[in-house]
Formats: C-alpha cells, sequence, structure tokens
C-alpha cells in the first residue's frame, strides 16, 4: 500500500518539478540548478547522489536549496547545509558495512559470547494464534508515561473495547528509590482499579517492562540495566516482578503478574494476533529495540526446557555504534548518564533525535550560515541540554506552508527571531537528524530479517512507537532505505505497519497463552 502510494507520490512530484522546470530527461536535483556552478559544489552540498526515485529527499531538500546563491556557492550557509548533509549521511554502502556488523553481533549474542547485542531469550515458545480469549488486565512501563489497561480478547483476532489509564512518571520517581518507583506503579494500579474497575478486581496481568531483563521464567525475570533516563536504585539485578507484586500485596491489591514482556514482545504478538505472518516486533518511540522468532536450537545459550522456537529480544539499541557515529553523537552520548551504552537507541529513538539537532545546529560551521539575529537567538535558546524536543522537529518537518510558519511560530515561541532562510537551515538539520535516523532503522530490520534466514519472504514487522506514528515521513524513509539495503524485490515483501498501543495488549495475549 505504502509502496504504491510512494510510487505514485514520486510521480506526481517528479512531474511537477519537471514541468516547473520545462526540462523532461535530467534527475529531479539538477533542475534546482541555476547558473554555473564548479563541479564539486552540487556533489559535496548532496546528502548522497540523488537518483530520481528518491523523491521525498528532493522534495525535502529543494526547499534549503532553494536559497543556494549559486554564484557564490561557498558562502557561510553552503558550507552549513555541506556540513550537516555530510555529518548524518548513511550511503548504501554504510549501510551494507552496518548491516555486517549488527549480523555479527547478532550471532555472538547468540552464541552468549560477548557482544553489544543481548539476544535475550524471552520464554515466548507459543504462537499466537488471533484465538485466545478472555478478560485481562496489563501494564506498560517504559516510556515517558505507565499505562494500566483491562480489555477483553475475543478470540477471532478481535480485542474488544479497551479501558485505560495514563500516568506521567515524575522524574524523581524514575531516579529514586525502587520501593517509591514500584510503589508509584502500584498505586496507579490501584487508582485504575477504583475509578475504572469499581474496586479490586481479581485476574490475570501482563506486565510490559521495557528495559533490558534476564528473564528466569515467563513470569519472572531480573533487570540487567536502566536506561531512558530510568535510574531507580536497588533493582539492578532484582526480579522486577517479585518488586512489583510485592508493592501489590501491600496495599492488598489482587491481580497476579501471570507474563513479563519487553514493549517489542507485546508489539510483535498484538499484531501476530491479527496477522500470523508477523516476523518482527520494533519500537521507534523513546527507545529503540526489536524482537523476532527464533529456532531455539541456534540458540547456543539456551539452557532452558527445549521447544521448536523461541521469541528473542535483541536489545538493538545497544548495538555497538563507535565507527558510525559523528561528532555530534559523541557530545550527545558523553554527556548522557550512560556513555558508551545504548549507542544505536542514541542515534535513532525520540529521547534523543532533538538532542542530536541542537547539538548539531550549534556546531559553528552550521551556525554560522544563520543570519546573525538567528544565530544569537539559537545559542540562547538551545544552551541548555535537552532543549529541543524531538516533537519540535517533527512540527518543524511537519511544516510544508511556503513560508515555514508554523515554524516561524515555533522558533519564535523559543525567542528566537528567523529569515525564511534561516527556517529553511533549521529543518534542513532536522531532516538529516531524521533521514539518517530511519535509514539507521531501516538497515537493522533488514539485518534482523537476513539474521533469521528470512530470505525472500513476505511478513509483517509490526512497528510501534511515536517516532514511527508520528514522525512525517518516518516510515517512507525506512521504506526507501530498505529498498536500497535488499533491493525493490525483497523489500516489496516486507510490511512495516503500525502496531499501535500493540505492547500492552501483547502482554495481556501472553498473560493468555501463559
Ligand atoms: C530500550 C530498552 C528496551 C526497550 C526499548 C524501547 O532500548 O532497553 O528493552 O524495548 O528501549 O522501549
Amino acid at each position: 500500500m505504502w509502496r504504491r502510494l510512494l510510487s505514485q507520490r514520486h510521480v506526481a512530484a517528479a512531474a511537477g518539478v519537471a514541468a516547473a522546470a520545462g526540462a523532461c530527461a535530467l534527475p529531479s536535483y539538477c533542475l534546482q540548478r541555476q547558473g554555473s556552478l564548479p563541479s564539486d559544489v552540487l556533489v559535496s552540498v548532496d546528502i548522497t547522489e540523488r537518483p530520481e526515485d528518491k523523491w521525498i529527499e528532493v522534495e525535502q531538500r529543494k526547499r534549503a536549496d532553494g536559497f543556494i546563491d549559486w554564484q557564490s556557492p561557498s558562502s557561510d550557509y553552503v558550507r552549513a547545509l555541506r556540513s550537516l548533509r555530510s555529518s548524518f549521511k548513511l550511503p548504501v554502502d554504510t549501510m551494507l558495512a552496518l548491516r555486517e556488523h549488527f549480523m555479527s553481533e547478532a550471532a555472538k549474542g547468540l552464541a552468549g559470547e560477548p557482544s553489544s547485542l543481548k539476544m535475550l531469550p524471552t520464554f515466548v515458545t507459543k504462537r499466537v494464534t488471533g484465538a485466545e480469549r478472555g478478560d485481562f488486565f496489563a501494564l506498560d512501563l517504559g516510556g515517558t508515561n505507565f499505562r494500566v489497561l483491562r480489555l477483553r480478547l475475543e478470540g477471532d483476532g478481535a480485542v474488544g473495547p479497551v479501558t485505560s489509564m495514563k500516568f506521567s512518571i515524575p522524574d524523581e520517581v524514575k531516579t529514586g528509590t525502587g520501593d517509591a518507583l514500584f510503589g508509584f506503579l502500584a498505586d496507579s494500579v490501584a487508582r485504575f482499579c477504583a475509578t475504572e474497575c469499581g474496586g479490586n478486581p481479581r485476574g490475570a496481568l501482563g506486565f510490559t517492562f521495557s528495559f533490558p531483563v534476564e528473564q528466569t521464567a515467563l513470569n519472572a525475570g531480573k533487570l540487567l540495566v536502566w536506561n531512558k533516563g530510568f535510574g531507580a536504585s536497588g533493582c539492578l539485578g532484582e526480579d522486577v516482578v517479585a518488586l512489583l507484586q510485592r508493592q501489590f500485596e501491600s496495599r492488598g491489591i489482587e491481580l497476579r503478574v501471570e507474563a513479563l514482556a519487553n514493549d517489542t514482545v507485546g508489539t510483535m504478538e498484538a499484531a501476530a494476533y491479527r496477522r500470523p505472518d508477523t516476523a518482527m516486533g520494533v519500537i521507534l518511540g523513546t527507545g529503540t529495540n526489536a524482537c523476532y522468532v527464533e529456532k531455539t536450537a541456534n540458540v547456543a545459550k539456551w539452557r532452558g526446557a527445549p521447544s521448536d522456537e523461541m521469541v528473542l529480544n535483541t536489545e538493538w539499541g545497544n548495538l555497538q555504534m563507535a565507527r558510525f557515529m559523528n561528532g555530534h553523537d559523541r557530545a550527545v552520548d558523553a554527556a548522557t548518564t550512560n556513555p558508551g551504552l545504548q549507542t544505536f537507541e542514541k542515534m535513532i529513538s525520540g529521547m534523543y533525535l532533538g538532542e542530536i539537532c541542537r547539538v548539531a545546529l550549534l556546531d559553528p560551521t552550521v551556525a554560522r550560515g544563520f543570519s546573525p539575529e538567528a544565530r544569537a537567538g539559537l545559542a540562547a535558546a538551545l544552551g541548555a541540554r535537552g532543549s529541543l524536543e524531538s516533537a519540535t522537529l517533527a512540527a518543524i518537518e511537519a511544516d510544508t506552508s511556503p513560508t515555514l510558519a508554523e515554524a516561524e511560530a515555533l522558533l519564535g515561541g523559543m525567542g528566537v527571531r528567523t529569515t525564511p532562510r534561516d527556517r529553511a537551515l533549521v529543518r534542513e538539520a532536522c531532516v538529516c537528524v531524521s533521514t539518517r535516523a530511519a535509514r539507521l532503522s531501516a538497515t537493522a530490520v533488514g539485518a534482523l530479517l537476513d539474521h533469521a534466514r528470512m530470505g525472500d519472504a513476505a511478513c509483517t514487522v509490526a512497528v510501534d512507537g511515536t517516532v514511527f506514528e508520528k514522525y512525517p515521513w518516518f516510515n517512507e524513509r525506512m521504506e526507501a532505505g530498505l529498498v536500497e539495503l535488499m533491493g525493490p524485490h525483497r523489500a516489496d515483501g516486507i510490511k512495516l505497519v503500525l502496531a499501535k498501543d500493540g505492547s500492552g495488549i501483547g502482554a495481556a495475549i501472553i498473560a493468555c497463552l501463559a
């Protein structure tokens, strides 16, 4: 479907550009050329070669290119564009090298050798059939909010009405004591039960806990490390189900945790409930990660009960990216609480996209490309870590108005006065950061499918998370990246499907399997 849409839009876009320029045979980026240029300029201003089918890039880059004064191609503005585009480019040969790196780390992780990919067994050994039925509760912890859900699995892949409540977790709770964090979760569950369930129901619960956990059973597992801004004390090495259940007991809550699941696993199972060909669950949100189905015989480190296959949690956010990081990535990483860890996540996920862009905009070569007023405004507004949110990048990219009016208002709200060219440059920084993130994500999807020996088989990749759902063009850029990495035939069989809010529902399905 997307592919069809993509090509229709491409035809329309290419036709529009060609008609406007009164030309036909040239690649569309060439139509941006005005006047005569030293031959190296287009090459170095370009992020990569731009074959005609890269219409998304061409369309989006047209705006920034439109402000280039082709008579003075070595201006500060061009240097800023060139710096951004070359820092964040991810050409296909780099994608291929990353795929090799990913597959080698995945093989080592499976064998139990030292690897940045943990490849964690999940104890989910049964396939979801879609016939599962019953009333369940689910909890979802791992991003910005904590969610409590009650739902009915109706069989035939149908989920009945879902009642849910969302609780925002204060930073001091994320980084306080384990008792306070798990107490906060139990208090939220008690509130949900009181307001939505009329008291203190009994029942089975699936607990989506989106951090690296070494599971010891379907409903037990030890926390290996915190990430995404969480850091509650006294939890590392502890069974997180026991920590929660203890808080339930002290409050008289009667729900039983039957399943502990990573959000990727929940997402995959929720999608598999409707689409049995789901091969992978991916999160592209505050963090990023993926799970997939592996033959248990290939999991050399597995010492548990025999089974044919098992869902594995790759924890791909921790893929070691030192070789692929630029100076901005290194600056972002160095300022985090876990430098050197989760480096793939730090180049992709919603928690970091804004920060990468902030650091890039303040880079002296990029900053010199702005008018003096905007440069001073950006320096003042973006001085503090975390002062540019990923949602702001998304809103700036979503602005397709001729004058970038929305971007003007957003930046103005931050005290940054801009000219149209300044806004085009800010937008270009957003495009560079998010396009690379989408292409990195596509590379990991392709690498994991190759690792899983999926061959040419058509499959569904269930994706959840705000970056995939809400960031403009993220899906299309991933699809374009998959085509480059795997070729159009194989890429065409891979359906990236939004499994919205799947992680909680999926944990309930796993509780049902239990
Ligand atoms: C982090 C966690 C991982 C989770 C991902 C997405 O990478 O380590 O378990 O799946 O975030 O929420």
